[in-house]
């Protein structure tokens, strides 16, 4: 019996227990009814009442040895899995479970226009949301008190001082630095108080995009805009220039995308007419870069200004703008992984 007894505490004493599956395989070897702790204890009821006596009190020790050793091996693994807070690890639980946010679908869409603009040569600007007059107005030959202030209807934060209506302010923010020649779009968010419905908001999101160099043309507008077109919306999109007014570029047209009327949203969002309007553009006025003290002999220039809200609502399908804007989980969990 001593032997016995010997053998297995000594065996016991150097299992080792470094995970929850040492654990229980210790449990299975030592403490389970079969196991060896039990057959020693079967051996017992076959001794005879003198030898009953001399190893019942023994083999209680060397039982509950056994027992607190297995205990002691448990504390220790559940003190090692637990968290900084205290909180024990319970390995028969699932993990905790850490949820990924994803990418706003309205975030993805500037980023997706900005890299095709990049890929063109074009660097990214931003400035302030916040606007003096001059930046958002004075410069781009918005006089004071002329009417076309009112095609955008501002946030005044004071009488100087308002939400930007477009980034085209970043376009002066930049012609101002005078580094030329200058190739730069300006993704941002942009606010107008306007009646909030379905289709429109008191903020949307503009990529406006500005190019300043010697000579050039119209017909770069056009060909970097088809260049866009081509790859934002696929090589067979019909677009069309229709003449429009900006204060601060001339001549000024805005552009459509041709999508049809076949079906029910594409009939909706195009007014029944099969265009959408997209963006507007022009020949940046020369008043605009005197005010920027560019040299009007030397250098021309374009610019453009895309609404991002829109083609997101054409891209992904959606009927309300709102819906970008209402942080509703169960709508923001359709766009995880992009
Ligand atoms: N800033 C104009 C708008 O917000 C868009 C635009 C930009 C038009 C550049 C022409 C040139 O409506």
């Amino acid at each position: 019996m001593r032997e016995k007894i010997d053998t297995i505490l000594q065996e016991s004493k150097s299992f080792e227990i470094k995970s929850t599956t040492d654990l229980e395989n210790f449990r299975l070897k030592f403490l389970v009814k079969k196991g060896l702790v039990n057959q020693l204890f079967q051996e017992f009821k076959s001794l005879d009442s003198e030898e009953k006596k001399k190893w019942g009190k023994e083999l209680n020790i060397f039982k509950n040895s056994i027992e607190s050793f297995f205990n002691e091996a448990q504390n220790e693994l559940n003190k090692n899995t637990t968290d900084s807070e205290g909180r024990s690890e319970n390995s028969f639980l699932p993990g905790y479970y850490n949820e990924l946010g994803s990418r706003h679908p309205i975030s993805f869409v500037m980023e997706e226009m900005s890299q095709i603009f990049e890929r063109l040569g074009f660097s990214v600007a931003t400035g302030p949301e916040v606007e003096d007059d001059w930046h958002n107005f004075s410069a781009l030959n918005f006089p004071s008190n002329h009417p076309a202030r009112d095609m955008q209807d501002t946030f005044f934060v004071d009488e100087d001082i308002a939400l930007r209506t477009h980034t085209s302010s970043v376009q002066v923010r930049l012609m101002e630095k005078g580094e030329l020649p200058i190739r730069s779009i300006m993704p941002g968010r942009v606010y107008r108080n306007e009646a909030i419905s379905a289709r429109s908001n008191c903020f949307f999101h503009q990529v406006e995009g500005l190019y300043i160099d010697k000579g050039v043309s119209f017909a770069d507008l056009k060909q970097t805009l088809y260049n866009f077109v081509q790859e934002f919306f696929g090589a067979n999109t019909k677009v069309r220039f229709r003449a429009s007014y900006f204060p601060f570029t001339e001549p000024s047209a805005e552009m459509d995308i041709y999508l049809g009327t076949e079906t029910e949203s594409d009939y909706k969002l195009t007014k029944g007419t099969g265009w959408l309007e997209i963006l507007g553009c022009g020949m940046v006025d020369p008043n605009v870069l005197e005010n920027c003290k560019i040299d009007t002999k030397e250098y021309s220039g374009f610019a453009f200004g895309l609404g991002v809200d829109r083609i997101a609502m054409l891209k992904y399908g959606v009927k309300d703008l709102r819906t970008f804007f209402n942080n509703d989980k169960r709508f923001l969990d359709q766009f995880a992984g992009l």
